[in-house]
């Protein structure tokens, strides 16, 4: 079964593309290579010994998206495609709802047109901002996104539920992520920031890599057991598998219109302080950080209940913290030649 992936050059669309493979999917990539590079298709040949088709396409384009729908007899879509930075989207709110939003509505009228039936999502656990009880289920309310980035995401879950609820002949599955860290344990393929990265373990990496200075705590004075933030850190291997578990599930469905939306994380909260202990213990390395101030906007702790997935797609990350941790670290050497 033939699959579009957008954003197939990208962190998690990378690694979803091998999974596909090894499950028995024909994955076909489209990305603008705007937040990628054209070498992790060479790191996908090495890990896989083929070439994935790609195209260096904007997902908001009706036309080449229509193209390679055709041309390729597509039969589900995974849209990984989209503008990620929280920060930047604060300050650039019209680029971030034109693009994610854009694309979103393009490839759905990409489908109705084409009859393609089965979509998965990256929503993101973002849609929970902080809250109000631990972990965070599926039923648990979302609350207003902090930033336009975070909109973009509860926008485009209710627009798909909504395209369901009317009957479209849809069957869609969102899965909200949790923080996907680690890379590919053959380093051909990892997470590959452009610029400063803004999140964690890259700037971990990068700084026990000598590319930066020092690594920056923001805020160990929270209400938490050490004082720092806490996420569900999940390797982004088991996230991958997670896209083939949307699929298999999605062709149990195909009698009625279908959504459904599950956490994918590891059902574990882990601090930024437990992270930087647990990068140094299992590298056997000393990391230069300090405590600073809290980065504004930062929800002070979130992890997922991930029992549904469990219970209805089979699914559960497998891979420790640990595996993690030296998975990014092998990557980072990598690329940066050490
Ligand atoms: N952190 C630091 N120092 C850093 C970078 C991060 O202490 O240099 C801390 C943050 O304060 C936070 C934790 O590490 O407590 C994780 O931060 P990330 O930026 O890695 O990820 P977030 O949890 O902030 O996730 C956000 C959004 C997601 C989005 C993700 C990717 O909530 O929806 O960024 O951009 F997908």
């Amino acid at each position: 079964m033939n699959i579009l992936v957008t954003g197939g050059a990208g962190f998690i669309g990378s690694h979803t593309v091998v999974e596909l493979i090894a499950a028995g999917y024909s994955p076909v990539i489209v990305d603008d290579l705007s937040n990628s590079s054209p070498s992790v298709l060479k790191g996908l040949k090495n890990i896989l010994g083929t070439d994935v088709p790609f195209y260096q396409e904007d997902c908001n384009d009706y036309v080449k998206m229509t193209e390679v729908v055709q041309k390729h007899n597509i039969q589900g879509i995974i849209h990984f495609a989209a503008f990620k930075a929280v920060g930047e989207s604060v300050s650039e709110p019209l680029k971030y709802y034109r693009n994610n939003i854009g694309s979103l509505l393009n490839i759905l009228n990409v489908m109705r047109a084409n009859n393609v039936r089965n979509l998965v999502f990256s929503s993101s656990c973002t849609v929970y901002g902080q809250a109000d009880v631990i972990p965070v289920t599926e039923s648990t309310p979302k609350k207003k996104a902090e930033s336009p980035y975070g909109n973009t995401k509860a926008i485009a879950e209710d627009i798909l539920e909504d395209s369901v609820k009317a009957g479209l002949d849809f069957g869609i599955i969102s899965l909200r992520y949790f923080n996907p860290v680690g890379a590919h344990p053959s380093a051909e393929i990892g997470e590959l920031p452009i610029g400063v990265p803004n999140n964690l373990i890259p700037y971990v990496t990068q700084t026990a890599a000598g590319i930066r200075e020092k690594l920056t705590v923001f805020g160990s004075d929270y209400d938490t057991p050490d004082g720092s933030n806490v996420r569900d850190f999940i390797h982004v291997v088991d996230l991958a598998k997670a896209h083939v578990s949307a699929l298999n599930l999605l062709q149990e469905h195909t009698s009625e219109p279908y959504y459904n939306v599950f956490n994918i994380g590891t059902g574990r909260g882990n601090s930024v302080l437990e992270i930087i202990d647990t990068f140094e213990r299992v590298n056997n390395l000393k990391l230069n950080y300090e405590i600073g101030p809290r980065r504004p906007g930062d929800v002070i702790k979130i992890y997922g209940n991930v029992e549904k997935a469990a219970t209805e797609m089979n699914w559960r990350a497998e891979k420790t913290l640990e595996e993690s941790m030296e998975d990014a670290w092998r990557w980072q050497k990598k690329i940066s030649n050490l």
